[in-house]
């Protein structure tokens, strides 16, 4: 596991989005793993930025999204769809019928979660997942648990997670309840990953994610077993770390 050191939210977003490009250019037809959230944002804009200047070309590019809630539509505007649409699919000529991201609207959890599956089968391996974490270690929506989770499944959101995530509502009371998210195995599969992780808000769990025991409790420590992760976490969320676990 690679450790990089961001200054900053901005320089996190740069560093990440230069992987992430350097995957684009290298591997044109590459599956990317795509996440959501405050996290990836300046990353969507700075690869959209260089998309615009010539850089970037995702016409062959497949994407999958780790995750969507329970009953909204892609187009409710606080879908994961939605949000994917807004902040990098509709701004670069990828062809929006290779993403993917869970239907909410499907409310069959068990069908919802073949079909994910299959997709994800049918993509093949995934080069590239970028990952957030979640106050409470969460990736993808795989909260706290007694033991690890393999596929897609339907998971009942914690307080603490409809609480971080109402910012993108009107009202907590908004928030859907319930998610489908990738499994653990599935987002473990990847040939490679990428966390990302600001705030100091989220010093505590990045140390626990990196450094203390494998448990499903810290959903995200299970990246310690991963062959080929590289985290960049600015100064703020790597204030928790001793200085000789980061390069
Ligand atoms: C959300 C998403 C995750 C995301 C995490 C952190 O609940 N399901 O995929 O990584 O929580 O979100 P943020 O980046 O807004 O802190």
């Amino acid at each position: 596991m690679r450790i990089v050191r961001a200054t900053d939210y901005l320089d996190m977003s740069r560093k990440a989005a230069n992987i992430i490009s350097a995957q684009v250019i290298i591997k044109p037809e590459s599956v990317l793993g795509l996440a959501t959230g405050s996290s990836p944002v300046g990353i969507y804009n700075q690869l959209v930025e260089w998309y615009n200047k010539g850089d970037l070309d995702f016409r062959n590019i497949t994407t999958v999204n780790l995750d969507e809630y329970v009953g909204l539509s892609g187009e409710n505007p606080q879908s994961y769809r939605y949000f994917m649409n807004q902040h990098l699919f509709n701004r670069v000529n990828i062809s929006l019928e290779k993403t993917y991201v869970p239907n909410g609207l499907e409310l069959d959890a068990h069908k919802a979660c073949i079909k994910y599956d299959t997709i994800l089968n049918n993509t093949g391996r995934v080069d590239l997942q970028l990952l957030g974490l979640g106050l409470d270690g969460h990736i993808g929506f795989n909260e706290p648990n007694k033991e690890f989770s393999t596929t897609t499944h339907c998971v009942e959101l914690f307080p603490s997670t409809i609480q971080a995530n109402a910012k993108f509502f009107d009202s907590p009371g908004e928030v859907p309840t319930k998610a489908y998210t990738m499994g653990m195995k599935s987002i473990m599969s990847a040939q490679r990953i990428l966390l990302i992780v600001s705030g100091i808000s989220k010093g505590e769990i990045l140390k626990r994610a990196l450094t203390g025991p494998i448990t499903p409790e810290v959903p995200g420590s299970i990246l310690q077993l991963h062959t080929d992760v590289t985290v960049i976490a600015d100064e703020e969320a790597l204030s928790r770390m001793g200085d000789s676990n980061v390069d």
